[in-house]
């Protein structure tokens, strides 16, 4: 599962979605309105919906173009939930530079994935970048010590992509979160959005992928970041739109009821590759961030 992970089209598309999405953020800039995150990415006809490394700011010239992006060498970065590391290993790159030590973190729960993690930060640890990680149940009690004596107040930002709507307790990991940043550190949630969570729609009626991602509303996440966890500058808003080949139990689990019934009446664009057979849909993907004052 773990390996098989790693080469799945729309994790790789969207992993490089989220890191170039990060590293260009500006939390200085207004978030984009409903009408402008709309315009759907991608281009269905090509591997990784047309998306590639090229599409990654280019090294050279990104201080000069992000002047205000919150990820520069010297930093200390945790990425939670960092699973095999798709996003956090495209990142060394733009964080190393000579004299300054830039300490890069990622945790998960799952061993398998941190050892493809593991593996794949030996060929980005260097004298400027060190790459470290470690598996935690972070809200487990007997651990509490062991993590704010490691991490308390120590990250300039954190990340963590397409995972909170599998993190049921997410608000109390945000709080956690939270503890962990350095004064002035920024939290970045990344995630899919299904944009019926904020329609209210009773309990039983609700459809596999609203009861899934039911937490990630965008006024429920401001509160989590902002009253709940105590961070500032909290916004949460869909970030952008990107069309995806997708199975069936994640269209289910994730996407809209328009576009889960255009699947069940066969009026989807599928294709077929070894047997594995996708669905062309839209996905939503929001993003919440908060400082630590
Ligand atoms: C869809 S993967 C995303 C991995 C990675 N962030 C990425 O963008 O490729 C979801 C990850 O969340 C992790 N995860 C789920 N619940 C977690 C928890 N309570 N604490 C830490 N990690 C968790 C899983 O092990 C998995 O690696």
């Amino acid at each position: 599962m773990a390996t098989k992970y790693d080469t799945l089209e729309p994790v790789n598309a969207l992993s490089i979605l989220s890191t170039k999405t990060l590293l260009e953020f500006d939390v200085n800039k207004p978030r984009k309105t409903t009408e402008e995150s709309a315009p759907l990415l991608g281009n269905p006809s090509k591997p990784l919906v047309g998306f590639t490394l090229d599409d990654l700011p280019e090294l050279t010239t990104f201080r000069e173009k992000f002047p205000d992006s919150v990820f520069r060498p010297g930093m200390k970065l945790l990425d939670f939930a960092c699973g095999t590391g798709l996003v956090t290993m495209k990142l060394p790159p733009y964080l190393a530079e000579k004299g300054k030590t830039t300490e890069i973190v990622g945790i998960d729960i799952n061993p398998k994935l941190l050892s493809i993690f593991n593996d794949k930060a030996e060929k980005h640890i260097s004298e400027e970048v060190s790459i470290k990680s470690y598996i935690y149940d972070i809200l487990d009690p007997e651990l509490q010590p062991e993590l704010s004596a490691k991490f308390g107040g120590k990250f300039d930002a954190i990340i963590c992509t397409i995972s909170y709507h599998h993190i049921d307790s997410y608000r109390e990991v945000t709080k956690k979160l939270a503890e962990f940043l350095a004064p002035g550190g920024w939290l970045f949630i990344v995630d899919f959005y299904n944009e019926d969570v904020e329609k209210d729609i009773p309990a039983e009626k609700a459809g596999n992928a609203v009861r899934h991602m039911g937490g990630l509303k965008v006024d429920a996440l401001n509160e989590t970041l902002g009253s709940f966890s105590g961070l500032t500058n909290v916004s949460a808003a869909r970030e952008f739109c990107v069309k995806l080949w997708q199975p069936d139990i994640f269209i289910e689990n994730h996407s809209r009821q328009d576009i889960v019934d255009k699947m069940k009446s066969g009026d989807l664009e599928s294709k077929n590759v070894n047997g594995d057979i996708t669905y062309l849909v839209d996905n939503s993907i929001i993003i919440a961030v908060g400082q630590k004052s």
